[in-house]
């Protein structure tokens, strides 16, 4: 019998700035868009088959050998395998309508898309946690190290903290649901190797008494309610002062969103999405219109508002 699943995975801010390699944020435009990826499996006769479509489908290699996505079929059907599950031909198509390298979680979304797809095409083999370790994994081979701060809020949904410790590696927080965020992705191309190779590799002790005081400062505002505490503390001395200079005019841009009353304004992952954030639509609309006509630079940038996406990567079909 032949069997059809459709599933999407959004974006999601990685660092939130405040929490690098250990915070995510899963967003979801508010005109209910889907921003991010789609991935189809289905039935197929003789052998696996892929097929690479969508927005930005363009910007990576045709081959199917060259895509995540076909390491991911790969390694999920190893997986099977192991578990002497049977293994059937799939054709499997990923609508890629993320960019790559844009700071949103891209690569995440077509590792997480098809993930949950194969597990629900194959009868739910594998629980969450396993999934999660898988796309762990993939997502490792592409950004050159193993980090889940997008993959984790892009299956989970939500905001999440990773704490890699007893078999869990992450940890749902409690999020401010009025907040607006603003989302400006400016058609630069950024790579999250090379911007992780531009960190130090060590960090002076003041710089560390400030990481855990801001990203503990955080959490505990945010489970006491305290808005205006939890994103007081939202900053970045880890990773921002040496990637600003790849996005264009960060500084200024950072500065006009905190004159137009920002929450919170920050490098999304390792960028060159800027995200801000924003406590009434009114101020998110006006600082949209001003990164529309100030911070993109082509035609293929774009910005978006959004709210937080609670509900994380889901079966469509
Ligand atoms: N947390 C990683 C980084 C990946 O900033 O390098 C972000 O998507």
């Amino acid at each position: 019998m032949n069997k059809m699943v459709k599933v999407f995975a959004p974006v999601s801010i990685g660092n939130v700035s405040v929490g690098f390699d250990s915070l995510g944020l899963a967003l979801k435009p508010i005109d209910g868009e889907l921003l991010g990826d789609l991935v189809t499996v289905e039935t197929h006769q003789d052998s696996n088959n892929f097929v690479l479509q969508g927005k930005f489908a363009q910007r990576l290699p045709a081959n199917k050998e060259s895509n995540i996505v076909w390491d991911v079929v790969l390694a999920f059907e190893a997986a099977l395998q192991q578990q002497n599950i049977k293994t059937t031909p799939i054709k499997i198509t990923l609508d890629k309508n993320i960019p790559v390298c844009s700071g949103l979680g891209s690569s995440a979304c077509s590792v997480v898309a098809t993930v949950v797809a194969l597990n629900e095409f194959y009868g739910k083999p594998f629980d969450d946690s396993k999934l999660l370790i898988m796309m762990g994994e993939a997502e490792g081979k592409i950004s050159g190290s193993l980090h889940y701060d997008n993959v984790a809020p892009c299956f989970l949904g939500g905001l999440q903290l990773m704490i890699p410790k007893q078999q869990q590696v992450a940890l749902q927080l409690p999020v401010f649901d009025s907040v607006y965020w603003v989302l400006a992705y400016p058609d630069v191309l950024i790579s999250t190797q090379a911007a992780r190779d531009l960190l130090p590799k060590h960090y002076d002790r003041e710089t560390l008494i400030h990481f855990g005081q801001n990203l503990a400062g955080f959490v505990a505002a945010s489970y006491e309610k305290n808005l205006e505490l939890a994103f007081a503390m939202i900053s970045d001395e880890i990773a921002e002062p040496y990637r600003a200079e790849l996005l264009p005019d960060f500084q200024t841009t950072k500065q006009t969103m905190l004159d137009m009353n920002s929450l919170a304004m920050g490098i999304s992952g390792s960028g060159p999405t800027v995200f801000s954030a924003c406590r009434t639509l009114e101020e998110a609309q006006q600082q949209a219109s001003w990164l529309k006509l100030n911070y993109l630079q082509s035609d293929e940038g774009f910005v978006s508002i959004c709210q937080i996406d609670q509900q994380g990567t889901r079966k469509i079909q």
